[in-house]
């Protein structure tokens, strides 16, 4: 007969829900009992909204997070001759960071093993832009993330089942139940599997505004130090930068879109925004990584070394870095309304758009178009003339574009020439 169970479902909800605090027992018990299928999706439901109305205090998270880790394994790169350090975004639209970010970081001297994920609902996943390129494998077993890493000094591949598997269950669970915003669900779904990557160090892409989870500096905030203190307990060096999300980065939303400017950035062009926060971040995970003081990120991206490390990495699994990406069959141009400045463009339904064009999933199960997306031609601040293109929408089913339009419907604003609009920096603090 199965030893009985230490703890009832039940309790550990009443607790919750009546503002108490949860024992660590309690906690260790109901993230492996869930797990293992003993408490139901129903009961794991009703303690995520109490989490998400009563929040939980840092000794809950710290363990929850901990529980979560303990549910898989926890990767080992002591086999890797160089520090290893890493990033991660809490997601936005535009956000294509990674692929020029891993191998300019990996040129100036550290180890890159970055676990992604791929996208759901308006934000995109770096798996899927990568998927864009011919012939390029997500899925890497331990031995083989291990040769790209020693090889070429950096790897991006999708987590295995085995990295804390808790996380996965409950993350599909928050997605169907409105629970995915709870400030303690978020830090510990992002931490437990950034620990249990291994990496020695780690920057924390903190997003704020329309297109990202937290609408507010506040929230972000909270959220940003709740993740740096869990990484730290963990012996992770972690700090935080929270950026602006209010507009797109970068001047496209969608895969094989987003990897042709991350090209561009590799090569030394590339716009303004998505150069500065790729050095930016690349600066960071080096300190992180104890590597301040040697090559600098800003030159690897100039004199071809990240590139080569870029052209290596996406060989190294399976990739042609110089095929042709795909291209979308239709494209729909939209004009300025009128001449002046460029005040808002709004990340969100930009984001909106870019999904209903294809380059995003509403479930898990669909598969996503590699030329999908929305193609910028200004950003906030600059000038506009009327006529003149302002986006570009891409898809490869025309039918797609009404519901697009849509999306952008009241989503960019042109103010009078001559106007100053207040436009937010790119990176507004740093915790850490
Ligand atoms: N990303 C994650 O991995 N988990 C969350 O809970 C939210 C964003």
């Amino acid at each position: 007969m199965a030893a009985p169970e230490p703890f009832d479902a039940v309790d550990v909800i009443r607790t919750k829900r009546d503002r108490g605090e949860l024992s660590d027992g309690q906690i260790d018990w109901v993230v492996d009992a869930y797990t293992r299928g003993v408490v139901a999706d129903e009961q794991m439901s009703a303690l995520s909204m109490a989490i998400l109305l009563n929040g939980m205090q840092r000794r809950e998270i710290f363990r929850w997070t901990d529980a979560m880790i303990r549910t898989g394994r926890r990767m080992d790169w002591s086999a890797v001759d160089r520090p290893t350090t890493d990033k991660h975004s809490t997601g936005g639209v535009g956000d294509k960071i990674t692929l020029p970010l891993a191998p300019t970081v990996a040129a100036c001297g550290a180890a890159v093993p970055q676990l992604s994920g791929r996208g759901l609902g308006h934000t995109g996943g770096t798996l899927d832009k990568l998927e864009s390129i011919p012939g390029w494998r997500a899925s890497l077993s331990a031995s083989e993330m291990l040769d790209v890493l020693r090889s070429t000094g950096a790897v991006v591949c999708a987590a295995g089942d085995d990295l804390a598997p808790a996380d996965k269950k409950l993350y599909a669970l928050r997605d169907v139940t409105g629970t995915v915003e709870a400030i303690p669900l978020i830090a510990s779904s992002i931490m437990s599997k950034k620990i249990a990557e291994g990496t020695g160090a780690l920057v924390l892409d903190v997003k704020v505004g329309s297109g990202a989870f937290m609408k507010n500096v506040s929230s972000a905030r909270e959220l940003a130090s709740t993740m740096v203190a869990l990484g730290s307990d963990a012996g992770v060096n972690t700090v935080a930068l929270l950026t602006n999300m209010e507009t797109p980065l970068g001047l496209t939303a969608g895969n094989a879109l987003e990897v042709r400017e991350s090209v561009e950035v590799l090569d030394g062009g590339g716009p303004d925004d998505v150069v500065e926060l790729t050095v930016t971040l690349a600066r960071e995970m080096l300190a992180a990584a104890g590597l301040s003081g040697g090559k600098d990120p800003a030159d690897a991206l100039k004199d071809g070394s990240a590139m080569d490390v870029w052209r290596r990495m996406i060989a190294a699994q399976g990739g042609d870095p110089s095929a042709a990406l795909p291209v979308a069959r239709e494209t729909h141009t939209v004009l300025a309304p009128a001449s002046g400045v460029l005040a808002r463009l709004d990340a969100y339904q930009v984001g909106v758009a870019a999904w209903r064009l294809g380059a995003g999933r509403a479930r898990k199960d669909e598969s996503v178009q590699a030329g999908a997306g929305v193609e910028l031609h200004a950003k906030p601040g600059a000038l506009v003339r009327a006529g003149e293109p302002l986006l570009t929408l891409h898809t490869d089913e025309p039918a797609r574009f009404d519901r697009a339009l849509e999306a952008l419907d009241g989503g960019y604003f042109i103010a009078p020439e001559g106007s100053r609009p207040d436009l937010p920096a790119l990176v507004i603090d740093r915790i850490g």
